[in-house]
């Protein structure tokens, strides 16, 4: 793949081909919706029908030109600004969102950060920003979400489930990361967050999943991949040999919050290129490499032994079942074959 520093997606992302599953109807909720993935989200729940606030925290002109963007398709939209990691913002959010559009049935946790430094020098200040946007904030929004999805339940003629909720989580719920273990804490952490509420609210038909980018062409990690020397090397970490676009989320995203995903409870999605698995052995397991030739001068030695094992088995079969021995002596005809080309070692 030639390498592009260009932020545009390429011609055949999600932006020139239209969403195919329907949200007509539905009222979602994107936090962090201003940028990258959260923008990406909004517009493709925009397309796709449903009403969109588009939460943002700094930059409302960028907030603005998604709900236009939105509008413009012919959608409904608003900005909200609100710091998700304060109580009181949240559900002053959701206090607007529930008197203005009548309800919610799609949140979108996206709204996230990195305060990245060496353990040693990582101050209390950026762990707490980390934790509280990234973790406590999608308790805050999750919480007041499943609030009104319980009040209201099921409207079949909106969706099967009486609300979805999906976290926007990382490659690195599982992947450690070095430099950056305030972030994989608070996605760490979400994981199990999201899996245990997917547990708790599922008997009430809420759906709750996560979705986990791995490196996506954002403003968050733009040094991974706006030179040439960071992209080859980001690219050595991706088996499907190419960065993720937004649009690559926002598609899952539509999906997993449709009725096409009614069955999907508690799971993440991971959308990375293969990031999370590498899918390349001699990557996953890097002994391997190290000790091939002791490994492949093992593996002579066991097939010697086989063969010679192989040889010898009709010999010790001959000696262990002579014919005459031979229950009723019916088949003795078949017998000789192996005897002769054994005889010299039977006696
Ligand atoms: C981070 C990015 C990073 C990617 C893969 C994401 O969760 O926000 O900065 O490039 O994981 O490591």
């Amino acid at each position: 793949m030639s390498f592009s520093p260009s932020t545009s997606a390429p011609a055949t992302m999600a932006s020139e081909r239209p969403i195919l599953c329907s949200l007509a109807g539905q009222k979602a909720l994107v936090t962090g919706a201003n940028s990258g993935i959260g923008r990406a989200i909004a517009l493709a729940l925009g397309a796709a029908g449903a009403a969109v606030v588009v939460n943002y925290l700094d930059d409302e002109a960028r907030a603005e030109a998604v709900v236009a963007a939105i509008r413009d398709g012919g959608g409904i939209a608003y900005a909200q600004r609100a710091d998700v990691s304060q109580e009181a913002e949240v559900q002053a959010m959701f206090r607007r969102m529930i008197g203005e559009l009548g309800t919610i049935d799609i949140l979108i946790n996206n709204a996230g950060l990195q305060r990245d430094a060496a353990f040693h020098e990582m101050t209390l200040a950026a762990w707490n920003t980390v934790i509280g946007v990234n973790l406590t904030g999608q308790f805050l929004c999750a919480r007041e979400a499943i609030r009104e999805f319980r009040r209201r339940g099921v409207v079949p003629a909106i969706s099967r489930a009486a609300g979805k909720i999906i976290c926007i989580s990382s490659v690195h719920q599982l992947i450690p990361w070095a430099g950056h273990a305030n972030y994989a804490a608070s996605k760490g952490g979400l994981m199990l967050m999201m899996q245990s509420l997917a547990q708790e609210v599922a008997p009430a038909r809420i759906r709750v999943n996560s979705i986990a980018p791995g490196a996506i062409r954002t403003p968050i990690n733009t040094a991974a991949w706006q030179t040439a020397e960071a992209h080859e090397a980001l690219m050595t970490l991706v088996p499907y040999k190419r960065i993720g676009e937004p649009e690559d989320i926002a598609r899952a995203a539509v999906w997993l919050a449709s009725d096409e995903a009614d069955y999907v409870v508690g799971t993440t999605l991971f959308v990375d290129g293969g990031m999370n698995r590498r899918l390349c052995p001699d990557r996953r397991f890097p002994h391997r490499r190290a000790d091939r030739p002791q490994r492949l001068a093992r593996l002579a030695v066991l097939a010697a032994l086989r063969f010679r094992r192989l040889l010898c088995r009709p010999a010790r079969r001959c000696r262990e079942r002579p014919l005459a021995d031979r229950a009723g002596g019916a088949q003795p005809a078949r017998q000789p074959a192996l005897c002769r080309r054994h005889a010299h070692s039977r006696d």
